[in-house]
């Protein structure tokens, strides 16, 4: 009955790139599948390019698998990325349903395809009897309603995906506004595939709470909850810390810091890297916005290096603020 849930790092297009995923797991335990941000605009019939390439090295990161993620509308582009992935050695691929940003939805991709259950039917009948890999799909509740996955649910009820990740948000409200349980739990019900619950988790507590809502429920994607607090999926599996989160934070903040140096060749490159990240980290200091100011009008390598110093220095670890939906503790 207590059986461990399944917690998958949730992908950032920007943020969660090779290396971060290489370091997040050199440091943290408790994650048991990584993603990556979406691919897009694959070329059919050609070789991955070496950038590309460059981002799916791994398969695994100590251990973790990496599940690669497309963002595309067409099967013929999804079965060729697959194809590529099968020839690396992935094992599954995930398929972007949830992109909310208009630009992208617009061109019916991400959640601008929810809307439109006979496509998605269409895309699924040309795919799946020649997907190499596990396929998974990672949706909304809708782009412009939270009903259409109702229609959405008989379509994949239809085929053999290996997993079903819903943020219960529809696209048009892009993070804003609360999860909505009520429309996932019926998603829920009516899904014959397993289901894994992503939105708005940020502490060890939540997860009894969907639990207890959900019974059943065992996997869980997190996102912005971890890149926030990277010990989250430790904690949420009761791995002992023994008190070292300081050490083992400065330790991976400065890891993840030389291998951008190491991987990138211009120095606001990899300073705007470390600050879109640690807009999200600030949550594990007290005071955030005073961390985030120390770190934010850093110009050259020795000021961020001076900065973070005096952020350890300055700050203590704090309990991360939860997010309003779930009850605080439990
Ligand atoms: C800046 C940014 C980039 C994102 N990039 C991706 C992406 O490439 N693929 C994807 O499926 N979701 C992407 N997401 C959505 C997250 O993976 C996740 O679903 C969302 O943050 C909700 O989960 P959370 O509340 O646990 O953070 C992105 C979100 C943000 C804010």
């Amino acid at each position: 009955m207590n059986e461990q849930p399944s917690l998958y790092f949730a992908p950032f297009q920007g943020i969660t790139t090779k290396a971060f995923r290489e370091v997040y797991a050199r440091h943290f335990f408790g994650t048991d599948k990584l993603y990556t941000p979406y691919f897009a605009n694959i070329a059919v019939d050609y070789p991955l390019p070496p950038l590309k390439l460059k981002a799916l090295r791994e398969q695994f990161e100590n251990g973790i698998p990496v599940i690669p993620q497309i963002l595309s509308k067409s099967a013929p582009e999804i079965l060729w990325f697959a194809q590529c992935c099968a020839g690396l050695g992935f094992d599954e691929l995930n398929w972007n349903l949830g992109c909310p940003y208009p630009q992208v939805a617009r061109k019916k991709r991400g959640s601008g395809l929810l809307p439109h259950p006979e496509m998605v039917g269409e895309i699924l009948d040309q795919l799946m009897n020649r997907m190499p890999l596990r396929f998974s799909v990672k949706c909304r509740l809708g782009y412009g309603d939270a009903g259409e996955i109702q229609n959405l649910i008989p379509v994949f009820n239809r085929y053999p995906l290996s997993e079903i990740i819903i943020h219960p948000r529809i696209g048009k409200q892009l993070y804003s506004g609360s999860p909505d349980l009520r429309a996932f739990g019926e998603a829920f019900t009516a899904l014959q595939h397993p289901v894994v619950y992503n939105g708005d988790v940020t502490l060890p507590a939540n997860l009894q709470y969907l639990k207890s809502e959900f019974p059943g429920i065992n996997r869980f994607m997190i996102g912005r909850g971890l890149l926030a607090d990277p010990f989250l999926a430790a904690r949420i599996k009761g791995i002992a810390l023994n008190g070292e989160e300081t050490g083992i934070l400065k330790k991976f903040t400065d890891d993840l810091y030389y291998t951008y140096r190491n991987d990138k060749k211009e120095s606001h490159t990899v300073l705007n890297a470390m600050k879109e990240y640690w807009k999200y980290l600030i949550l594990s200091f007290d005071d955030p916005q005073s961390v985030f100011r120390k770190i934010r009008k850093t110009a050259s390598y020795n000021e961020y290096e001076e900065a973070v110093k005096r952020v350890f220095d300055e700050h203590a670890l704090a309990e991360i603020n939860p997010s309003g939906i779930f009850p605080a503790d439990g």
